[in-house]
C-alpha cells in the first residue's frame, strides 16, 4: 500500500516514501447549507463529517462507511466503493440527511445525535436481558438519563439499479422533494421517498453506440427554480433544460457554447474543452463551468459566449502532448463560487489552487501542502513562470508536479472559509482575523483576502 514517488531536483534523484493508503484519497467535499458541517467522501467508500466548533475550527463529528466494493456478476465488473458525490438535504430537523453516491448506487444517510439513554425498564435490566419476573413486584416509569454524545449514521434509503453507466453527479432540487442523478448518457429524476423507480429525463444514448459523440460530464439543478437544470458534456457545451416543457428534456431550452475559430482547432481542442464541472451561482443568474484550461462564467440570458473567461494555467498549452500521454489531460477539476458570487475558486496542479475576483479581475495562486500549511500559517501567493525565474519563490513550469492536483474544493456558503482536498489531506483555510478579532474587511483592493490555515488542521 505504499506508493513511491520520485522527486527530481537538478540531476539528482531523491526517493521518498509516501505512506498513503489509496483508499484515503478524498474524492469529494461538500459544506451543508449553513456551512456548519463539512462532509468528505473518499475512495475507500467512507464519509467523514466535520463540524464547526464555537471557536471556529472544524473537527471530526462522525465517520461511517457508506459504500462497499461490489461485483456485478452479469457484467463481470467490479463496482468500486469510491464516493463520487455527496449532497446535503436542506432539512431543518434535529437529524441531518445526506445523499452519497458511488458509480452505481445512491444512498440516503441520516446522521443523528443521541445524548440520553432510557433506564429503569420493568421487564429488562440495564443490559437488556429479561429479568426474572418473580422479582418484579412493583411497576416503575423508565427515565431518560444523560450519556456521552453518540453520533449515529443510519442508511435510510438505497436508490439502486437505475444507471447503466457511471454516476457522475447528484443534485437535490429546490423543491426538497426530488433529486437528479446523472451518468455518462442519462439523467434520472427521483423522489426522495421512492427507491424503486425514477424517471429518465435526459437520454443521450444513440441507437447505435458507434454514433456516440458526446457524454454527460456533470449536471445540477437550478438553486431556486425547481423545473430548471443544467448539464454539461464532453464537447464543451452546457444545456439548460426546462422540465415544464416536456417530460423528456432531450430538447434543451438553451445551449451555452462558445464557437471556436476553426483555424485554432487542434487534436486537443475537444479534449480540453470538455466541461468537468458546472455550478449555478447562488443568485441563479449565472453558470460557472470549468474545462481543462479555463473557468467561464455564463449569463443565463446569453448563450453564444461566456461573459467572463479566466485562464487557470495557460502555461500548460504547450504541454498538452505530454499531459495527454500521462492521462492528466482527462483530470476533472471542480470549481466553486464564494457566498456572494464575487469570487471564483478552482484547482490546479502542484497542489495549487486559483481564485479570481470578478470585480477587480485580480487573481491569485495559492498552495495547499503540508510544508506550507503549518499552524496558523498565512498562505503566500505562488507564481508559475514560463521563462526565467524572476523571484526566488517563482516556480518554473517544468518543475510542476502533475501528480499533486487539487480536484475537489468547496466554499463555505456564507463566510470566507474554504475546504481543499489534496490527495488524502483536507485543508481548511479561512480569511485572517485582525489582532482585535475582526475579520479583514473584505475589500476588493486587498482581495482575495489572506488565507490562513485553521489552527489545528484536521488530520484525515
Ligand atoms: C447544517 O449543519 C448545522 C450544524 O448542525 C445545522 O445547524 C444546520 O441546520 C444545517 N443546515 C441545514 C440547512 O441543514
Ligand atoms: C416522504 O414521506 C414523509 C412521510 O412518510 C412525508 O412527510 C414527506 O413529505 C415525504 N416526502 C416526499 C419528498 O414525498
Ligand atoms: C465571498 O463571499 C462571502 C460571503 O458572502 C463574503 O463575505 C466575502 O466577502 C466574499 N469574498 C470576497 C473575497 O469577496
Amino acid at each position: 500500500k505504499e506508493c513511491f514517488s520520485k522527486y527530481r531536483k537538478d540531476i539528482f534523484f531523491f526517493f521518498f516514501i509516501l505512506v498513503c493508503d489509496p483508499a484515503d484519497v478524498i474524492s469529494t467535499v461538500e459544506f451543508n447549507q449553513t456551512g456548519e458541517f463539512l462532509a468528505t467522501g473518499d475512495k475507500g467508500g467512507r464519509v467523514v463529517i466535520f463540524q464547526r466548533e464555537p471557536q471556529g475550527e472544524y473537527n471530526v463529528y462522525s465517520t461511517f462507511q457508506s459504500h462497499e466494493p461490489e461485483f456485478d456478476y452479469l457484467k463481470s465488473l467490479e463496482i468500486e466503493e469510491r464516493i463520487n458525490k455527496i449532497r446535503w438535504l436542506p432539512l431543518h430537523n434535529p437529524a441531518h440527511f445526506l445523499l452519497a453516491t458511488n458509480d452505481k448506487t445512491i444512498k440516503l444517510w441520516k446522521v443523528s445525535e443521541r445524548d440520553k439513554r432510557a433506564e429503569g425498564y420493568n421487564l429488562r435490566d440495564e443490559e437488556g436481558r429479561l429479568k426474572d419476573l418473580s422479582t418484579v413486584t412493583t411497576l416503575q416509569v423508565p427515565v431518560l438519563r444523560p450519556m456521552d454524545l453518540l453520533v449515529e449514521a443510519s442508511p435510510r434509503r438505497v436508490f439502486a439499479n437505475a444507471h447503466a453507466y457511471h454516476i457522475n453527479s447528484i443534485s437535490v432540487n429546490s423543491d426538497c422533494e426530488t433529486y437528479l442523478s446523472a451518468d455518462d448518457l442519462r439523467i434520472n429524476l427521483w423522489n426522495l421517498n421512492i427507491t424503486d423507480r425514477s424517471f429518465n429525463i435526459v437520454d443521450l444514448k444513440p441507437e447505435n453506440m458507434e454514433d456516440l459523440s458526446e457524454v454527460i460530464t456533470v449536471a445540477e439543478f437550478h438553486p431556486h427554480h425547481c423545473h430548471l437544470l443544467a448539464f454539461s458534456s464532453s464537447t464543451g457545451t452546457t444545456r439548460l433544460c426546462d422540465m415544464r416543457a416536456s417530460a423528456l428534456c432531450d430538447q434543451h431550452a438553451k445551449l451555452f457554447e462558445e464557437v471556436v475559430d476553426p483555424s485554432h482547432r487542434s487534436f486537443f481542442s475537444e479534449i480540453v474543452s470538455s466541461v468537468s464541472d458546472v455550478k449555478f451561482s447562488h443568485s441563479g443568474r449565472y453558470l460557472l463551468t470549468r474545462d481543462y484550461l479555463t473557468v467561464k462564467v455564463w449569463d443565463l440570458n446569453m448563450e453564444n459566449k461566456p461573459v467572463e473567461t479566466y485562464q487557470v494555467h495557460d502555461y500548460l498549452r504547450t504541454k498538452l502532448c505530454s499531459l495527454y500521454e500521462s492521462d492528466c489531460i482527462f483530470d476533472k477539476f471542480e470549481c466553486a463560487w464564494n457566498g456572494t458570487d464575487s469570487v471564483i475558486m478552482t484547482g490546479a496542479y502542484n497542489n495549487y489552487f486559483r481564485m479570481f475576483d470578478r470585480a477587480s479581475l485580480r487573481d491569485v495562486t495559492l498552495e495547499a501542502s503540508r510544508e506550507v500549511c503549518k499552524r496558523r500559517a498565512v498562505l503566500q501567493p505562488r507564481r508559475v513562470c514560463v521563462g526565467k525565474k524572476q523571484k526566488e519563490t517563482d516556480v518554473s513550469v517544468d518543475s510542476l508536479d502533475f501528480r499533486k492536483k487539487i480536484l475537489h474544493t468547496a466554499w463555505h456558503p456564507k463566510e470566507n472559509i474554504i475546504a481543499i482536498a489534496a490527495s488524502n489531506n483536507l485543508y481548511i483555510f479561512q480569511d485572517r482575523l485582525t489582532p482585535n478579532g475582526h475579520h479583514n474587511t473584505p475589500e476588493i483592493q486587498s482581495a482575495p483576502p489572506k488565507w490562513q490555515t485553521q489552527p489545528n488542521p484536521p488530520t484525515y
